[in-house]
């Protein structure tokens, strides 16, 4: 391709930029005892659980959401997770005062960004959304910040793109009850930084979680094999093998799984699980194509717990009714 005398070196000069800024940060990245204060954005389920375990752990946190109110409601649903904490003899009111204290709800991103150590990403799992709001944390993030995703299975080289710096993004993905469940999937895409990637490890070991770290492909370690079961689960009932409650028993009672396939579907959200089937479906194959029964409930609302109904029936306090 021709380029002309103005053009040619005006590209040379922005790449030349870009190397610089890339280096520089690459060359910043912080030791994790110098890492204080971490954003999360988004306050769902995930969001608001990393703030729970990132406060306890000591971290000054930005829980920031978009919504009007959202964040504050996060802040809700953790300190209703604390006061049970307190209840079983996990902390003490101390603790969980203490931990309270260090979350401030936001409704603004740059000043959510301005000052911290490490962005958490946590929004809902629709790629442009995340790239759009990479961006924008990018812009507003200090060059030492480290970046994470808590997506469950969109391909992380393709959201750090959205940064100046890919080489600062890694994924971080937490598990649902996020204060309870002990795992992180640590996930390094191709251009990650190593030094990015052992400090997303130390900071997972700091939230008292177990890391393991894994490559950038499709459903990671976690996502892909846990899939499998719940959509081979939900055709089972299709074809009535059994019912969900007998096909649950089945992996708890057979397998020693903690909680059966469609039980945990109704826990993390049929929309979510759709939503990553949808994914994998194209990225990896048939195995993951969405079962009609799941496309169907959620086309009718029935979420899972969050919304009283998806395989099972749920009360407004979290109790399975049937
Ligand atoms: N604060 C502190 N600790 C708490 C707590 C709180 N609010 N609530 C519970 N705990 C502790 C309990 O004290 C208990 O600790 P010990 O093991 O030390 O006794 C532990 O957490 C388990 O609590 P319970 O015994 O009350 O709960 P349970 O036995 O009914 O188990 C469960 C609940 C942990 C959710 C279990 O059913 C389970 O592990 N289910 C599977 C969950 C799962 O697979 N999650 C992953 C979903 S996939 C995902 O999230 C990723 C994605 O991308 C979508």
């Amino acid at each position: 391709m021709c380029r002309d005398s103005l053009t040619f070196p005006r590209v040379l000069l922005q790449r030349a930029v870009r190397v610089v800024y890339v280096l520089r940060v690459t060359t910043r990245t912080i030791a994790i005892d110098e890492l204080r204060t971490i954003t999360v954005i988004g306050s769902g389920t995930m969001g608001a659980g990393i703030a729970h375990v990132a406060a306890i752990a000591g971290y000054a946190v930005q829980l920031f959401d978009a919504a009007a109110g959202a964040a504050a409601a996060g802040l809700g649903r953790i300190e209703k997770n604390l006061a049970k904490g307190v209840e079983l003899g996990k902390l003490t009111a101390a603790d969980r005062d203490a931990a309270l204290a260090r979350i401030r709800p936001c409704d603004d991103l740059a000043a959510a960004c301005t000052h911290t150590d490490c962005a958490i990403e946590a929004v809902p799992e629709v790629i442009a959304l995340k790239r759009e709001i990479f961006a924008a944390i990018d812009r507003a993030a200090p060059e030492h910040a480290l970046l994470a995703t808590n997506t469950s299975s969109l391909p992380i080289s393709e959201i750090a793109t959205s940064v100046r710096a890919p080489s600062r993004l890694v994924g971080m993905h937490f598990f649902n009850p996020v204060h309870v469940m002990k795992l992180v999937e640590i996930v390094r895409h191709t251009g990650s930084d190593p030094a990015a990637v052992s400090l997303a490890v130390s900071l997972a070991e700091k939230l008292g979680k177990t890391p393991i770290t894994v490559a950038d492909s499709p459903g990671f370690a976690s996502s892909r094999l846990g899939l499998v079961i719940g959509l081979e689960a939900m055709r089972m009932v299709e074809q009535g093998v059994a019912s969900p409650a007998d096909i649950d028993t089945a992996m708890k009672l057979g397998y020693g799984h903690p909680m059966g396939p469609l039980e945990l579907t109704d826990l993390v959200g049929l929309d979510v699980r759709l939503g990553i089937a949808e994914h994998l479906s194209t990225a990896i194959g048939p195995a993951f194509t969405p079962p009609a029964v799941l496309r169907e409930k959620v086309a009718a609302g029935k979420l899972g717990k969050k919304t009283g109904e998806g395989f099972y029936r749920w009360s407004p306090d979290g109790k399975r009714l049937g």
